[in-house]
């Protein structure tokens, strides 16, 4: 070896070591930075990661690798409504990859036309055509698609803090983060200001005017559009912009909207859909149906799961103009078992009046606190989809992250996950127990999160 190579190779050992003298160091400061021993080869897709590493999962509640119980509030992400390893679902998934597992994308299987048959069975007439899919953002992309071949148009409108999936299309209509560093996004999506009663500047005093400030927005949609809106891509309650509830007869004028420039309405309900808010979907609160709606987390319960719904006419239209969407897992028996029998459970255990009761239960308790907590500057969301937003003074409303990332950890150290969100958003709290939550959980999680809020704020 020359001296050259030696030295090369003693100064990339140097470098190396520095840094990870330098992580170990940062790890001590940094509790949510990488740690530095089992997990160094898992590329860091999140600067959000845990220093928690899971070993199991059951129930509403996760084991780390010390044995220790966490209370699972966000039903991992967002999906598990029937909790961890429910019976019937390790039942099914014994079963059904025994029996048929996956196919050639051109062959139907019996266990999907069912779960078709069942999900349509479960919505509006008019929601009649299924696609079953694995993700969110790939349920978000064929919808998408969809209403660009059905209209014959190009541009989307989303909520400016939407958050639809990583991939192309789906990202491109997400305003809610993930849209630096990538170069130019897919042309034509243009945003409308979120409805958000707590912030919006059409707010004030209590009163708020999102009539206007929907005029408003889609004044100025009409203003950037090329003439070629094909449809608006919606939360029914945007859930990573801050578990924001549009106003009462909001979603009703969205839609009129949208019908009077000959634009389709698309749901996605990834997180909202199947009992979540109280309702077995979230439109059926203002009787607001979509032409295509979107499913994913709550639909496989956690496992991958997704479907892309829409009316018979649209889905005509699609086919006669060659729609095409053929992904290597579309319309796979194994997840379509499972996600037959999520629904089977849904109907028969009536989860969605579950999520109502603990959830008017679950904000009686969070009120409470608000009372004691002066950070706590709004409680809001319907059945078990929660948002706990934490302030620096309630008059200005500034947003407290440093002190929600705290109390988020703090959380954890004693027992219970409470926030979907580690580090960016922290402020807002999105609880989101499964649906099969007991009130005695509900009792220990916000007995913690008191008692996190306490020494946080007194630290
Ligand atoms: C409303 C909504 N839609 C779509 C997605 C994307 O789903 P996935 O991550 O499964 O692609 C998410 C993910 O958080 C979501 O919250």
């Amino acid at each position: 070896m020359t001296s050259t190579a030696i030295l090369g190779e003693c100064l990339e050992f140097t470098v190396t070591e520095a840094f990870r003298q330098a992580r170990i160091a940062m790890q001590k400061t940094e509790p949510n930075a990488m740690p530095t021993t089992d997990v160094d080869h898992v590329f860091r897709y999140t600067h959000e990661f845990s220093d928690t590493v899971i070993t199991a999962a059951r129930g509403a509640c996760v084991h780390d690798r010390d044995g220790r119980e966490i209370l699972d509030f966000t039903s991992g992400q967002m999906s598990a409504i029937l909790g961890h390893a429910h019976p019937e679902i390790v039942a099914t998934v014994h079963e059904a990859v025994a029996r048929l597992d996956h196919l050639h994308s051109s062959f139907l299987s019996d266990v999907v036309i069912d779960f078709a048959q069942a999900l349509s069975d479960l919505l509006p007439e008019s929601l009649s055509r299924v696609l079953p899919l694995s993700t969110g953002g790939e349920s978000n992309e064929a919808a998408l698609k969809m209403a660009k071949l059905a209209t014959g148009r190009y541009e989307i409108v989303a909520f400016d803090r939407s958050w639809h999936g990583v991939t192309g299309g789906a990202s491109a209509a997400t305003f809610n983060g993930a849209r630096r560093g990538y170069g130019a996004p897919m042309p034509g999506v243009l945003a409308l200001p979120t409805p958000h009663p707590y912030r919006s500047p059409f707010a004030s005093n209590g009163d708020y005017d999102w009539r206007a400030e929907l005029d408003w927005g889609f004044e100025s949609i009409d203003r950037q559009s090329t003439g070629s809106l094909a449809a608006m891509i919606a939360e029914p309650i945007p859930s990573s912009g801050g578990i924001i509830e549009p106003p009462e007869g909001y979603l009703t004028a969205l839609a009129e909207h949208c019908r009077a420039r000959g634009m389709l309405l698309i749901f996605d309900e990834a997180q909202t859909g199947l009992g979540r808010t109280g309702d077995r979907f979230a439109f059926e609160h203002e009787g607001v149906v979509p032409d295509i709606l979107t499913l994913s987390k709550t639909l496989g319960a956690g496992l991958p799961l997704s479907a892309t719904v829409a009316s018979a006419e649209v889905e005509q239209t699609c086919y006669e103009n060659d729609f095409l969407f053929y992904t290597t897992h579309a319309a796979d028996p194994l997840p379509a078992a499972v996600g037959r029998k999520v629904i089977e459970i849904l109907i028969r255990d009536r989860l969605e009046e579950r999520a109502r009761e603990l959830g008017d239960y679950l904000k009686g308790i969070l009120r409470d606190l608000q009372q004691r907590h002066e950070p706590i500057g709004d409680v809001r969301g319907r059945g078990l989809l929660i948002g706990v937003e934490l302030v620096e003074d309630r008059h200005r409303k500034a947003p407290a992250h440093a002190l929600g990332a705290a109390v988020g950890r703090r959380c954890i150290e004693l027992g219970a996950s409470l926030n979907i969100a580690r580090q960016s958003s922290a402020h807002v709290f999105r609880i989101a127990p499964p649906l099969t939550v007991t009130r005695a959980q509900i009792d220990t999680a916000m007995t913690i999160l008191d008692q996190a809020l306490t020494e946080c704020v007194n630290r």
